[in-house]
């Protein structure tokens, strides 16, 4: 008795020792976030929905700096919550010091667009086949099969030697063996799920009998500015409702470029290939400050720099692929005339489309401690667990040195997981079998029996005391 209450109390303990913690018995919702009606523009596919296994998986993987070559560089090294899932740097810092060619682009609310395709330039045909492509980038996460750098198949291996991923594939997918299908569809999940809907254009929206109509929590001048970015440029507006189109804020799909043709780091190359931006929404953090610098080159570091663009948009002959809705009859290009009062009004309304949820909420947050580790615990080990049809038989629990398994005659693998995810014990029986289980430390235990011959499998968490 005194050694079962032991045994409990150091139940208690663990349960607080660790911060790095995913608990499968109690995931984030992400499932059923609640999306305001009048959003609905949805890239979601029908064979990704999310789901809370899968993209408790794809946040571990986000924040993973396995995913690169030497262990340095996580998705989230480039795309950081504090900053809307962007990079403050004009230029992201890759492996070995490397630097990214284009300007990270924030994350939040990728889901809700018409455009599918992904990328400034628009070169990936969908978010699933987007995520793994940052990971074979020579210069970002360096898994690129050229340059002497290993190659995914490389990364699969890797992945499949770590511990937590052999639990949280098998959760997530029923089945750990991992695959370049499994890790796209987790790690879009996870983008997908990342959602601001709380920013005071929400409020207002909600408020207003219509988009077009004042909104009552606005001041004059932020009604000015929505006016002007939702009243085309022949009206005295800007226009910019053409390409991002509200309630989203998400790209046209059609869209040429804008006219920013600038590439990082050269005075004389141009780029006439970015088509996409993300969602105009939280360009700015909740303090004002904007969440890093726009556009593809970075180029622009200010919303008034970026006004004053499209106020007076450059006419360079070497841009032959300059949207029609920014050119004017008579090779002109567009030429707003917005005075000073009408440019501060567009800054005004732009700086209400910033939520604060996203920056801070939990559930997009690095699931990581501080030095790097990681503990999953919870009983339910696999989402959709098969029936394990053998009678059997596990004592007693909590045990102090033999363990015995009562099973009827067959080929059974036996394995046995620390709660950090570290397999104990691997061994291969035909029956029943007692395991002398001495050698393990005090502490909580998963114990995971697959049956060989139908592939089921019967788990069970003990105590070792
Ligand atoms: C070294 C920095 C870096 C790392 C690491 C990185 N990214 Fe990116 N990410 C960028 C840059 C830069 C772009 C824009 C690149 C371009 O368009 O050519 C980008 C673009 C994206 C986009 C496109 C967004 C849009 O609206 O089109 C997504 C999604 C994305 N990254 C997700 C990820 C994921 C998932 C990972 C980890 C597997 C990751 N990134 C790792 C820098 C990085
Ligand atoms: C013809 C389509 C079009 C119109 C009209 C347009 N934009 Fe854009 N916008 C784009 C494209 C394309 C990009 C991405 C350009 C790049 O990075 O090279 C972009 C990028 C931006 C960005 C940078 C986003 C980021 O994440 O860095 C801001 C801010 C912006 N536009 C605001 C506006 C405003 C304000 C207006 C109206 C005055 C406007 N846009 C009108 C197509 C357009």
């Amino acid at each position: 008795m005194k050694k079962i209450s032991k045994a409990v109390s150091l139940l208690g303990l663990l349960f607080i020792l660790v911060s790095g913690t995913i608990d499968l018995d109690d995931l984030f919702n992400y499932e059923t976030q609640n999306i305001p009606s009048y959003i609905t523009k949805d890239n979601t596919p029908e064979t990704n929905l999310i789901n809370n296994e899968i993209t408790t998986l794809g946040r571990v993987l986000f924040y993973d700096k396995n995913l690169s070559e030497n262990n340095t560089i996580a998705c989230a090294s480039c795309h950081q919550q504090a900053f809307a899932f962007s990079d403050p740097l004009t230029s992201s810092v890759g492996l070995n010091g490397g630097n990214t060619g284009r300007h990270s682009m924030r994350l939040v609310n990728s889901r809700f667009s018409n455009e599918e395709k992904f990328f400034w330039d628009e070169r990936a045909a969908s978010l699933e086949d987007q995520v793994t492509q940052p990971i074979q980038d020579h210069v970002e996460m360096g898994f690129s099969g050229t340059n002497g750098d290993p190659n995914f198949n490389d990364l699969i291996l890797k992945l499949s030697a770590i511990d937590y991923y052999q639990i949280l594939f098998e959760f997530a997918f029923g089945n750990s063996t991992i695959d370049e299908d499994k890790i796209q569809k987790a790690l879009a999940q996870f983008v997908r799920s990342i959602q601001s809907f709380d920013s005071k254009f929400d409020e207002g929206l909600e408020q207003a009998p219509n988009l077009n109509a004042p909104f009552p929590n606005y001041t004059p001048q932020e009604n000015l500015g929505k006016q002007l970015f939702l009243s085309p440029p022949p009206n005295g507006g800007a226009g910019c409702v053409g390409c991002h189109a509200p309630p989203e804020f998400d790209i046209d799909p059609n869209t040429l470029n804008n006219g920013v043709i600038g590439v990082i780091g050269s005075t004389t190359e141009v780029d006439l290939t970015n088509t996409r931006s993300p969602s105009l929404r939280d360009l700015v953090n909740p303090d004002g400050s904007l969440n890093g610098p726009m556009m593809h080159d970075g180029s622009m570091t200010s919303l008034l720099q970026v006004i004053e663009h499209y106020n007076n948009i450059p006419n360079n002959p070497a841009n032959t692929n300059l949207d029609n809705r920014l050119q004017r009859p008579g090779n002109q290009t567009q030429q707003l005339n917005l005075n000073t009062n009408e440019k501060n009004a567009l800054e005004a309304f732009l700086k209400t489309l910033t939520g604060t949820g996203v920056y801070t909420n939990e559930i997009w947050s690095d699931p990581f401690d501080n030095d790097g580790n990681i503990a999953v615990i919870g009983n339910q080990l696999s989402a959709n667990e098969p029936i394990f049809e053998k009678s059997i038989t596990v004592f007693p629990n909590p045990v102090s040195t033999d363990l015995t398994i009562q099973i009827e005659t067959g080929n059974y693998r036996v394995t046995i997981y620390s709660l950090l995810g570290t397999m104990m014990v691997d061994e291969e029986i035909s029956g029943t079998k007692k395991m002398n289980l001495q050698f393990l430390a005090k502490g909580v235990y998963i114990l995971k029996i697959q049956d060989l011959d139908s592939n089921n499998s019967f788990n069970k968490k003990f105590i070792k005391y």
